[in-house]
C-alpha cells in the first residue's frame, strides 16, 4: 500500500523538489501569514499564559518531547490553576467560568485545530524537539499572540524539505510519507 503510493508519486518528484516549486510554496505561505479566522470555544490568550506569566510551552503541550503530537492540555491542567485564579475583570471571569463549566461537566474543550498535515504525512514533534528546533522556528512567537496566528501555513512539502536540506536531515520519501 505504502509502496504503491510512493510509486504513484514519483512523477511529481521532479516538480516538488525543484527550486521554482520551493520558491512558489514560500510565496504562497506568505499570503496567509498572520491570519487565523478560526474561533475557539474559549478565548485562550497565549500572551497572558506564555508571555506575561511565562508558563513553559511544554507545561501545557507536554507530549511534544516524547510523542508525535505536541497535544493540547486537558481541562484538568487548566483547572489546576483556575480553581484559584478566577480572573480580575468581568470579561475574564466569564471566560474562566466557561472553563469551569467544561471541568464540571467533565467534557473536553472542543478546541479547533490549526496546524495539521494530511494523513499521509508523518510529522514527529519529538524528533524536532530532540534536535533542538525551537517551537518558534515553526510556529512563530506564540507568547506574543493573543490569538494563534498561522505561520508557515499551509504546511507544504517545500517548507519541510528546504529545512531538511539546510540541516542535512533525511529527504527520503518514506521518512515523511506512509
Ligand atoms: C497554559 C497552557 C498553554 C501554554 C503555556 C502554551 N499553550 Fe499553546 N495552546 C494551549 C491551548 C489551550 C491551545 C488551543 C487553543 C488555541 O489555539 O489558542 C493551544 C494552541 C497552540 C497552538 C496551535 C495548535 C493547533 O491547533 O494547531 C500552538 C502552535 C501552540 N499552542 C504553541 C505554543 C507555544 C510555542 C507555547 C510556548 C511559547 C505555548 N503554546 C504555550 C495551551 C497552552
Ligand atoms: C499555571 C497556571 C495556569 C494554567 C495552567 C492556566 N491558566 Fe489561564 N490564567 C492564568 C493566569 C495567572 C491568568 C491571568 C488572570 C488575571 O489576570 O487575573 C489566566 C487567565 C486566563 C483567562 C482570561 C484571560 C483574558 O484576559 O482573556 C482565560 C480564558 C484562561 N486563563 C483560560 C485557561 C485555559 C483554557 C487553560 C487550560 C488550557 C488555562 N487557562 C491554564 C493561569 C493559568
Ligand atoms: C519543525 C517544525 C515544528 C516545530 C519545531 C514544532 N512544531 Fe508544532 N507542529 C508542526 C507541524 C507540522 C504540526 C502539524 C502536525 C500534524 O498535523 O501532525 C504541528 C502541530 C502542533 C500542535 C497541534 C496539536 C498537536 O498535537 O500536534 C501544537 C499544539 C504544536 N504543534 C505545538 C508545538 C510546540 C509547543 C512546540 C515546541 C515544543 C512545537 N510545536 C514545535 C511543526 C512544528
Ligand atoms: C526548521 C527545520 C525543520 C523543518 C521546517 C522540518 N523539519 Fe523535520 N527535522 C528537522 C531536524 C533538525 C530533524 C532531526 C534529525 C535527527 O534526528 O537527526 C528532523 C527530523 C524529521 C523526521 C525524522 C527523520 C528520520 O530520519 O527519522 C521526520 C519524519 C521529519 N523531520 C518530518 C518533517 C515534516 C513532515 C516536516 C514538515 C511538515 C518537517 N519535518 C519540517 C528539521 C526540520
Ligand atoms: C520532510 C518531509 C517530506 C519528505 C522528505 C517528502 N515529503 Fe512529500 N509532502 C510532505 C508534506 C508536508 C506534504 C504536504 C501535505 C499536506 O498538504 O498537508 C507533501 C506532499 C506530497 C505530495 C502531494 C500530495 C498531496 O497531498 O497533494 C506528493 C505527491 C509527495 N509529497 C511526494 C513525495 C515524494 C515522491 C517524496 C520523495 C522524493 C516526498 N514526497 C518526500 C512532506 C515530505
Amino acid at each position: 500500500m505504502t509502496k504503491r503510493w510512493i510509486r504513484a508519486s514519483v512523477a511529481a518528484l521532479t516538480l516538488l523538489v525543484s527550486p521554482e516549486f520551493l520558491h512558489a510554496q514560500e510565496n504562497g505561505a506568505a499570503v496567509t501569514d498572520g491570519e487565523n479566522s478560526k474561533v475557539q470555544p474559549i478565548a485562550f490568550p497565549h500572551t497572558i499564559h506564555a508571555g506575561q506569566d511565562q508558563i513553559d510551552c511544554q507545561y501545557c503541550h507536554f507530549s511534544a518531547e516524547r510523542s508525535v503530537d505536541a497535544g493540547i492540555p486537558p481541562v484538568a491542567t487548566c483547572w489546576g490553576c483556575h480553581q484559584l485564579i478566577l480572573g480580575t475583570d468581568e470579561r475574564q471571569q466569564a471566560e474562566i467560568q466557561n472553563v469551569r463549566g467544561y471541568w464540571e461537566r467533565q467534557e473536553p474543550i472542543p478546541w479547533v485545530r490549526i496546524y495539521k498535515v494530511s494523513d499521509h504525512v508523518h510529522f514527529p514533534h519529538l524528533r524536532h524537539v530532540a534536535a533542538e528546533v525551537d517551537c518558534a522556528t515553526c510556529h512563530g512567537e506564540v507568547q506574543e499572540m493573543t490569538v494563534i496566528e498561522e505561520v508557515n501555513q499551509p504546511l507544504s512539502m517545500g517548507w519541510c524539505v528546504s529545512c531538511h536540506m539546510e540541516r542535512d536531515v533525511s529527504r527520503d520519501c518514506a521518512v515523511c510519507h506512509y
